[in-house]
């Protein structure tokens, strides 16, 4: 009995030990690099500035590696890796391939980082810092980054081919796929919010525009000139119709107005659940800004490697 309870005891004391060890190597700081690579931030920083000024379309892009380097096995840096004949990265994924873009950008950034402090500033850091970087560029709010995330030495084709949500999803399957990486349908709609800046392409907006009667009529027209009913996928057209460059929250305007350019943007608005929340962030730019931020935070800590997990590439297209 005795000998029961305190080997019980014992058990519970070990759990709460791993649990607290668990706790304390999956934490980041926001002041991880303070010492470290003091110029860490500063750094990214402007380099981001200075490509957003270069091309303001980059800013949405390097918002968007972000979300597809965390929706799959966290934000590891695994978006980054390129294929070679012995390693199958997730570039050539559906939702990346002929689509993702910045990967220049977070080169250049992590040769700049690498001359001021070799081996300490992860790339998947570099990601995460890169986005939020961005979306102050272009007029948004800005947030506290956590840092001392590590990279990984594997990618996963599967899982960018099945975690990240596809412009075809109807409303269930988009709350789905943020449920399953811990979000609330709200936070999945104050995400989406991020295509009030950036632009898609034909192929994937075209059978919204042919087919679809939940579009305002005159905005469908007007993109089909330059969206073909076959032919010319790779054409651009603005996510948010009113100010592509400015991130704001004219997006929610847009699918007030029946004028989201996805399938997937509409059905937030579409008669379901979401209608409500996409009223309120039409209305109030600060309550979409808040909570953009929020869920931006939250994103940003999905599953990273830390301690020692992973390593610190000293180049973001290959492992060490
Ligand atoms: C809700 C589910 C989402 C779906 C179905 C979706 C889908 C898409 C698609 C199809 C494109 C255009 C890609 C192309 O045509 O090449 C796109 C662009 C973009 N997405 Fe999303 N997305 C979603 C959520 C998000 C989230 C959560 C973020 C960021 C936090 C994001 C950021 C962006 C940005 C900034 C662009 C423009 C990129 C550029 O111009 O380079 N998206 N998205
Ligand atoms: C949403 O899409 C899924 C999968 O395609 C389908 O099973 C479901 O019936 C759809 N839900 C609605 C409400 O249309
Ligand atoms: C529109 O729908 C019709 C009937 O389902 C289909 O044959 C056609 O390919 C679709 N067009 C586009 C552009 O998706």
């Amino acid at each position: 009995m005795a000998s029961s309870s305190s080997s019980s005891f014992s058990i519970i004391t070990f759990s709460v030990f791993l649990v607290l060890v668990g706790m304390a190597s999956a934490q980041l700081s926001s002041t991880y690099y303070s010492s470290s690579c003091p110029n860490a931030l500063s750094t990214i920083k402007s380099a981001v500035n200075s490509a957003v000024s270069s091309e303001s379309r980059m800013g949405a892009s390097l918002l968007r590696l972000h979300f597809h380097d965390c929706f799959v096995k966290g934000c590891d840096g695994s978006i980054l890796l390129d294929d070679t004949s012995t390693f199958t990265g997730e570039k050539t994924a559906n939702p990346n391939s002929n689509s993702l873009r910045g990967f220049d950008v977070i080169d250049t950034i992590k040769s700049q980082v690498e001359t001021l402090c070799p081996g300490v500033v992860s790339c998947a850091d570099i990601v995460v810092v890169a986005a939020r970087d961005s979306v102050v560029a272009l007029g948004g709010p800005s947030w506290t980054v956590q840092l001392g995330r590590r990279d990984s030495t594997t990618a996963s084709l599967s899982k960018a081919n099945t975690n990240i949500p596809a412009p075809t999803l109807n409303l269930s399957g988009l709350i789905t796929a943020f449920s399953n990486k811990g979000f609330t349908a709200k936070e999945m709609v104050a995400l989406s919010g991020s295509h009030t800046i950036g632009q898609a392409r034909c192929t994937n907006f075209r059978a919204r525009i042919y087919n679809e009667s939940s579009i305002e009529t005159s905005f469908a027209s007007s993109l089909k000139s330059n969206c073909p009913s076959t032919g010319n996928d790779n054409n651009l057209s603005p996510l948010d119709t009113t100010s592509p460059t400015s991130f704001d929250n004219a997006y929610f305007k847009d699918l007030v107005s029946k004028k989201g350019l996805l399938h997937s943007d509409q059905q937030l608005y579409s008669g379901g659940s979401t209608d409500s929340q996409v009223t309120t962030y039409s209305t109030s730019s600060s309550t979409f800004l808040t909570d953009f931020a929020n869920a931006m935070v939250k994103m940003g800590n999905l599953s990273p490697l830390t301690g020692t997990s992973g390593q610190i590439r000293t180049n973001c297209r290959k492992t060490n």
